[in-house]
């Protein structure tokens, strides 16, 4: 087993290393480089659907939230996700022009499976957005999409993710090309940004470590965490929050900053650290006053942020800058980064941690 990891002391920290590789690997055959246009040809045969329904859990549930504010605001679909445990007990209003996606590492989860042939059998046409080749999800769906991450050991999703933000990122593309929406010069640029990736994220790795390592030590007393962030950086805050939980068993709060105030700003004192991210996009200003509330509060603040920014906290952690929404790809390791710094320095079983299943199959 210790080959598999590659030399290095979990699979964990093995996949969010590989996240560089798992971008490039994503978008083989996906961009036409004579063009540097976007090709996902496994949909070109399935009309652009009027109204997406995003059906998934835990990690890919917030791989969905992330993707669904891209569909929306480059392709102009109204996306609805939930969590597919809820979503197979209701009575979803599904129209015919409608569309599930169900999102799914494994392809084997139970609820995600179930909301699939609900919509199924109402006549709704499923794209399967999966890891494992011919899993039942990829099966059982009309249209099936892969991330191509290859396999995932550690029960932690990390780089799952990753490939699940650059399909989504592909698809939010996709359809607005064929729905004739964005510039094409924009459109270029994101392409070019995704492109460019690989090589920014294998430059960053080494020393995102050695932070989330050194924040690990100051901060691993902690009981409790909040992790804060507004519009992209939201979904990214739950994941954060998520991965802490997992494989650390400290409790960790994900929140839309600007929730803080109607609640569990009453939580802060100066044991309670916040992780925040306060990256530079059309909110940070929003989010710095948000922080500013937290201090306020005697409360210690991470924030994951970008060069130039005036943001001034306890610990900030510059990352290198990309193009708009590409950020959640150098945010999210770093978040991976840190919950797994915090669990190995505190002895847990990484990989395998307690009551938990790499692939939920029963109820
Ligand atoms: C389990 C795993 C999580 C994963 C979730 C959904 O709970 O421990 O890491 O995010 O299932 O899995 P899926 O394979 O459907 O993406």
């Amino acid at each position: 087993q210790s080959a598999q990891k590659g030399g290095y002391k979990h699979f964990m920290l093995k996949e969010i290393f590989e996240q560089p590789r798992v971008i490039h690997d994503c978008l083989l055959g996906r961009v036409d480089h004579a063009t540097n246009e976007v090709s996902l040809p496994e949909l070109d045969a399935m009309p652009v659907p009027k109204r997406l329904h995003i059906v998934a859990c835990g990690t890919s549930f917030h791989a969905g939230l992330w993707g669904k504010q891209l569909i929306e605001s480059w392709a102009k679909v109204p996306v609805n996700v939930e969590i597919a445990s809820e979503f197979r007990y209701r009575q979803p209003i599904l129209e015919p022009e409608d569309m599930v996606l169900a999102i799914s590492q494994s392809g084997e989860t139970i609820d995600t499976l179930a909301g699939l042939r609900l919509a199924k059998e109402q006549g709704v046409k499923v794209v399967g957005l999966c890891n494992v080749v011919g899993s039942t999800i990829a099966r059982e769906s009309n249209y099936v999409v892969y991330t191509q991450a290859g396999p995932e050991i550690s029960v932690a999703s990390t780089k799952a993710m990753c490939s699940q933000l650059t399909l989504l990122t592909l698809l939010a593309l996709y359809w607005s090309r064929r729905k004739g929406l964005m510039a094409d010069d924009e459109r270029k640029k994101a392409m070019r940004g995704l492109l460019g990736l690989p090589e920014v994220l294998e430059a960053s790795l080494p020393a995102m470590r050695d932070k989330a390592r050194f924040l690990a030590r100051t901060y691993s007393e902690a009981k409790s965490f909040f992790y804060l962030g507004r519009g992209l950086c939201y979904p990214l805050a739950l994941e954060g929050a998520l991965k802490l939980k997992e494989i650390s068993y400290i409790h960790a709060e994900g929140y839309a900053s600007g929730e803080m105030k109607h609640g569990p700003i009453a939580l802060v004192d100066p044991k309670f650290p916040t992780f925040a991210l306060a990256l530079n996009d059309a909110l940070y200003p929003k989010v710095k006053s948000n922080l500013i509330e937290v201090q306020a509060r005697g409360g210690k603040i991470i924030a994951l942020t970008h060069p130039g920014l005036d943001l001034s906290v306890d610990h900030p952690w510059l990352l290198p800058e990309v193009w708009g929404p590409l950020n959640a790809f150098l945010a999210l390791p770093a978040l991976q980064l840190f919950a797994y710094e915090v669990a190995d320095y505190l002895g847990k079983d990484v990989d395998q941690p307690r009551n938990l299943a790499k692939s939920v199959t029963v109820e």
